[in-house]
C-alpha cells in the first residue's frame, strides 16, 4: 500500500486514483492513521484535480464499508421496498418530515439518515430535536425495529454508518473543500448506501436558497449524484428544483415541525411544497415498482395522507423514537413557542410607490436570519433555540394588501426581533402589482442515469 502522503502527492499532480489506494486512505481516516493534515491536503488536492466517475464510486464505497452497514435480508428480511430521499439542503424544505411517513403508509421502507442544518440552510435532525425526547441517534438495533415497525425512523448517522465521512466533513468544513462534486457525492451516498437502501431520489436545488445556485452546477452535482450511485449499485434519480423562494412559509425548526403536522392532519398543505412532495414520492414508488404509472403514484400518496395513515406513521415513528404520544394531538403543550412574535411591514419606501407584489426573495438571507435568531449555529458547538424563526413567509408573486405582513418573526427577545424584521425587508425585492409575472414550477427537471449502450 502507498503512503497517505504518495497518494496525495498522486492526486495533487493530477492522476487518477486506483480503487485500492482509494480504500487504503479511508480505511486510514476511520481509524485515525490519516492526520487531519493529510484529510485536508487530500480533500483539497481533489477539489483541484477532480476525480473521474470511476474514482468516485471507489471513494463512495469505501466510505461506506468504513462502518456498519444496516442488512435488510435473512432475519431483518422487510416486506416492501428499501427507500429513501434526500435533499440538498434549502431554506423551509420540510419534505423529508413529510414523505418519510408517506411512503411508510404506502408500504415502503424508509430508513431516513438524515442531517443537521449547514450554513443558511436547515437541518432535519434539528427540526426533530425540537420534540422533547426525540433520539436523533439511536441504536442501530433501535432504529432498525422502528423501521420494521413503523415503516419510517429519521435519524442520524452517529458514529457507526460511514464514520469516514464524519471526519473528512469536519475536516473540510474548515478547509474551504466543501464545495467539491466528488466529495460531495461520495459524502452523501456513503451514508445511503451504508443504510442498505434500494432505490434513492435525490433532491438536487439550485436558487439563492441553495448551495449551487446556478442551474448548471446544480444540474452537473445531480449528474454526478446519479451516476455514482447507479454505479455503486443503487438505483438513484434526481430532480432538479428551484430553490429561488423558501419551500414551506415557515423557516424555524419548531415552526418548521408545526407546519409538517398540519400538513400530514391535512389543516394547510401548501401548495408548491405539496406540488415537490408528490413529485418526489411519485418517481420514489416507480422506481421501487410499487406502482406502474405516474397517476398511480399520485393516487397512492394523496390517500396515504387523506386517510390519515401517513400522520399516523408519523406519530408512531416519534413515540418509537423517544418523543410523546401524543404530539399530534396536544402538539401546543410540546413544540417551544418563542416570546416575542412580530410582524414584519412591506417596507413604506415600497408601499409608497405603489409596490406591493413580491417580486424576489434572497432565500440565502432568510436562512441566515434564522441562524442569527438562534435557530441556527454559527460555531459547531452552539445550542439551537427551537421556538425561533419566521412564519407566514409571502412567496413570490403574492401581492400584499396594506395590513397584510410579509412574515411574522419569531425571537427570543425584542432586540433579536426588530434585527430580523429589519433583515427580512431587505432580503424581498417588490414590483407593481400590475406588472406580468409568471408563477414558475418548483421542480425543473429530472436527471437519470446515463445508458451504456
Ligand atoms: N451533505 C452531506 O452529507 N455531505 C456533503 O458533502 C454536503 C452535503
Amino acid at each position: 500500500m502507498l503512503l497517505p502522503q504518495e497518494i496525495i502527492r498522486r492526486k495533487r499532480d493530477g492522476a487518477a486514483l486506483a480503487a485500492a489506494d482509494i480504500q487504503a486512505l479511508v480505511a486510514g481516516i476511520a481509524d485515525g492513521r490519516v492526520s487531519e493534515a493529510q484529510m485536508g491536503a487530500f480533500a483539497m488536492a481533489v477539489c483541484c484535480r477532480g476525480m473521474d466517475t470511476a474514482e468516485a464510486v471507489a471513494l463512495t464505497l469505501a466510505m461506506r464499508d468504513s462502518g456498519e452497514r444496516l442488512r435488510w435480508d435473512g432475519a431483518q428480511q422487510l416486506p416492501g421496498p428499501v427507500v429513501d430521499k434526500h435533499s440538498t439542503g434549502g431554506v423551509g424544505d420540510t419534505v423529508s418530515l413529510m414523505l418519510g411517513p408517506m411512503l411508510a403508509a404506502c408500504g415502503c421502507f424508509v430508513p431516513m439518515i438524515s442531517g443537521r442544518g449547514l450554513g443558511h440552510t436547515g437541518g432535519t435532525l434539528d427540526k426533530l430535536e425540537s420534540i422533547p425526547g426525540y433520539r436523533v441517534q439511536p441504536s442501530l438495533a433501535q432504529l432498525q425495529r422502528v423501521v420494521r415497525e413503523v415503516g419510517v425512523a429519521i435519524v442520524g448517522a452517529g458514529e457507526r454508518l460511514a464514520p469516514a465521512d464524519r471526519r473528512l466533513y469536519a475536516v473540510r468544513d474548515v478547509t474551504a473543500t466543501v464545495e467539491s462534486m466528488p466529495l460531495i457525492t461520495a459524502s452523501i451516498l456513503a451514508k445511503k448506501l451504508a443504510a442498505g437502501l434500494q432505490a434513492l431520489v435525490l433532491d438536487v436545488k439550485f436558487g439563492s436558497g441553495a448551495f449551487m445556485q446556478e442551474p448548471a452546477a446544480a444540474s452537473a452535482l445531480a449528474q454526478s449524484l446519479v451516476q455514482v450511485g447507479q454505479d455503486a449499485g443503487l438505483p438513484t434519480r434526481a430532480l432538479l428544483t428551484d430553490m429561488d423562494q423558501p419551500l414551506a412559509p415557515a423557516a424555524g425548526n419548531a415552526l418548521e415541525l408545526s407546519l409538517t403536522l398540519d400538513y400530514l392532519s391535512g389543516r394547510d398543505r401548501p401548495a408548491r411544497l405539496h406540488e415537490l412532495v408528490m413529485a418526489l414520492g411519485g418517481s420514489l414508488l416507480l422506481q421501487a415498482g410499487q406502482v406502474s404509472h405516474w397517476s398511480e403514484a399520485e393516487g397512492r400518496l394523496q390517500r396515504a395522507l387523506d386517510s390519515g395513515q401517513a400522520a399516523e406513521r408519523f406519530a408512531r415513528m416519534v413515540a418509537g423514537l423517544g418523543g410523546p404520544a401524543d404530539l399530534l394531538e396536544r402538539s401546543q403543550r410540546y413544540l417551544a413557542a418563542a416570546p416575542v412574535v412580530k410582524a414584519v411591514p412591506v417596507p413604506p419606501e415600497a408601499r409608497a410607490a405603489g409596490l406591493s407584489r413580491v417580486a424576489s426573495i434572497d432565500t440565502r438571507a432568510l436562512g441566515i436570519v434564522v441562524v442569527q435568531l438562534g435557530g441556527g449555529r454559527r460555531r459547531s458547538e452552539d445550542r439551537i433555540d427551537p421556538a425561533v424563526g419566521l412564519s407566514a413567509l409571502a412567496p413570490v408573486g403574492a401581492v400584499l394588501e396594506r395590513g397584510t405582513p410579509v412574515a411574522l418573526v419569531h425571537a427570543a427577545n425584542p432586540a433579536s426581533a426588530d434585527a430580523a424584521v429589519a433583515a427580512v425587508q431587505a432580503a424581498y425585492r417588490w414590483t407593481d402589482p400590475a406588472a406580468a409575472w409568471a408563477k414558475r414550477p418548483v421542480v425543473a427537471g429530472m436527471i437519470e442515469p446515463r445508458v451504456v449502450p
